[in-house]
């Protein structure tokens, strides 16, 4: 284990951020977006696992209509479910020390803007859903299951025994979403086929994103040499488990979504859409992740084909 942290990377990143955050500088253009055309979808149809299915391409385009609406809410909610029940979590276990090796000043300050980015992350896709709730007369929601990432974190979670463990899977899981996220985010930010708002959001938010994941590969180096052989087995143990947690498609979500726009066959064809191979990616860039791992030369311990990218 030969990787030391940056510190000239941690200063660049804590000077700039009264600058760069969209926190500072975005505040605006989401208090006062583009006006909304009805016309104009919420959600991109390509994304959707079942956008080809022929039961759905035969609903009617009111129904279709509804199902992208419902998807951009669910979209969001992944995101804000990511933020809440993950990131800031472990934000707040690292600023109140529960990982030796994380007490400097400089990984400290960009934490704290990190969390400070995260809260404010939770409240632009917030707005948004809010936004398409009205615009849309949204009167009613399908129950939504928690997200297949926060899933299989809980899962973990349950078969482990000791808090450390638990500490652990905590800090992988936001290890690999802070590295991987914009892959998510990208999905959405440069698209031109839907509100406008809905790509403006990811793009904002991939922004501050594409800071977070520098500030995570240093937390991860700083606390990594200090974390005990077994502490060490686990980390490397669960990264493969958050990775394929993170770029899922989220089959559980769609049932209820379809049922909820009258489209008949629903658990037909979420079914269908499971079984079909080579449909069960979400998210496909694995480059971030790559890198730390290689900076931590644990690369040959990891148990995952990257080659599914
Ligand atoms: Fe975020
Ligand atoms: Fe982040």
């Amino acid at each position: 284990m030969t990787s030391t942290i940056d510190s000239g990377v941690l200063r660049r990143l804590a000077n700039s951020w009264p600058n760069r955050a969209t926190v500072r500088t975005d505040m605006d253009r989401l208090a006062e977006p583009e006006e909304y055309d009805r016309a104009v979808p919420d959600y991109p149809v390509r994304l959707l696992p079942f956008a080809e299915h022929p039961a759905f391409t035969a609903a009617a385009p009111e129904q279709r209509q509804q199902v992208l609406t419902l998807a951009w809410l669910v979209y969001n909610e992944r995101v804000i479910a990511a933020e809440e029940h993950v990131a800031n979590p472990t934000f707040a276990m690292i600023m109140h020390g529960v990982f030796p090796g994380t007490d400097a000043f400089a990984i400290k300050q960009a934490v704290q803007q990190t969390h400070v980015d995260e809260v404010w992350h939770t409240y632009m896709h917030m707005i948004a859903m809010q936004r398409t709730r009205q615009v849309r007369a949204v009167a009613d929601e399908p129950g939504y299951p928690p997200t297949v990432t926060y899933r299989r974190l809980v899962e973990a979670e349950r078969k482990t025994t000791e808090q450390w463990e638990r500490d652990l899977l905590k800090l992988v899981w936001t290890t690999v979403s802070e590295i991987s996220i914009n892959a998510y985010l990208e999905l959405l930010s440069r698209d031109t086929t839907i509100q406008p708002l809905h790509a403006l959001v990811p793009r904002l938010h991939a922004r501050d994103e594409s800071a977070h994941s520098s500030v995570m590969i240093e937390v991860v180096k700083a606390l990594y040499p200090h974390l005990s052989t077994a502490q060490r087995q686990a980390f490397v143990r669960a990264i493969p488990q958050a990775l394929n947690a993170f770029v899922a498609q989220d089959f559980d979500v769609w049932p209820a979504v379809l049922r909820h726009a009258g489209i008949r066959d629903a658990d037909e064809i979420v079914h269908d859409c499971r079984r079909a191979a080579g449909n069960n990616l979400l998210v496909r860039d694995f480059s971030g992740i790559r890198r730390i791992v290689r900076e931590l030369e644990i690369e040959d311990r990891i148990d995952y084909d990257f080659s599914a990218a």
